[in-house]
């Protein structure tokens, strides 16, 4: 499986990101294709200079073949993430390397978070299947909740990664008939 390198993204990374986030498409994104003006207006958004959130870049042989990035790392709510692998770098491991790879920076780095939620399109089979390997536990189902940019409205998938979970590699089920 290949083991990306991750470089932390900075202001100085927005022209590339915009490139990179223009260049590709995302089918299980509210935006499959980023316009110009769309992704500087992305890029503009997000901190790049610390604060809550991070970015990283994810290179094989110095090429960038992904972009991850987290936030809500320091606020009331948790963290939460999204990764976007290259065109053409898909269905290479490279996805499940990296969400691995996450869990060990925000846990290990942010000793007071005790969860890590992703969301993804129920259609996002691949995605899904990575989450499940990593040990993420789905924890809620969003029904039509989820837009696209043709016309469609999809459902969400809810899923989150327990610290302890994370620490002694079990899996706590979702006790969907609590009171
Ligand atoms: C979703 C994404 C992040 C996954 O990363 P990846 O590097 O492609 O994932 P991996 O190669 O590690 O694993 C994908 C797994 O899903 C499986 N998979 C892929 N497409 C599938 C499909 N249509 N049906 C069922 N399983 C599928 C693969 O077979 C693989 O499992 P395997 O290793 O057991 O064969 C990546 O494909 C991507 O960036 N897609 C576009 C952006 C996106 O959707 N991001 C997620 C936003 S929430």
């Amino acid at each position: 499986m290949p083991e990306p390198t991750y470089r932390p993204l900075t202001g100085a990374d927005r022209d590339e990101l915009a490139r990179f986030l223009g260049e590709h498409r995302w089918p299980f994104h509210v935006r499959e294709r980023v316009g110009p003006a769309e992704a500087a207006e992305m890029v503009a958004a997000w901190d790049l200079d610390g604060g809550d959130s991070r970015a990283w870049w994810l290179e094989l042989n110095g090429q960038v073949v992904g972009l991850l990035r987290v936030e809500d790392l320091d606020t009331w709510g948790d963290p939460s993430w999204d990764l976007r692998i290259a065109e053409g770098h898909r269905g290479a491991g490279i996805g499940t390397a990296a969400v691995r790879w996450l869990a060990g920076e925000v846990f290990g780095g942010w000793p007071g978070v005790g969860r890590i939620e992703a969301q993804t399109r129920r259609d996002n089979l691949a995605m899904r299947a990575v989450l499940r390997r990593c040990g993420y536990v789905k924890e809620a189902h969003y029904r039509r909740a989820w837009p696209d940019q043709h016309g469609a409205v999809h459902d969400g998938i809810g899923y989150a990664l327990l610290r302890q979970d994370w620490e002694r590699g079990t899996t706590t089920p979702v006790d969907w008939n609590g009171d």
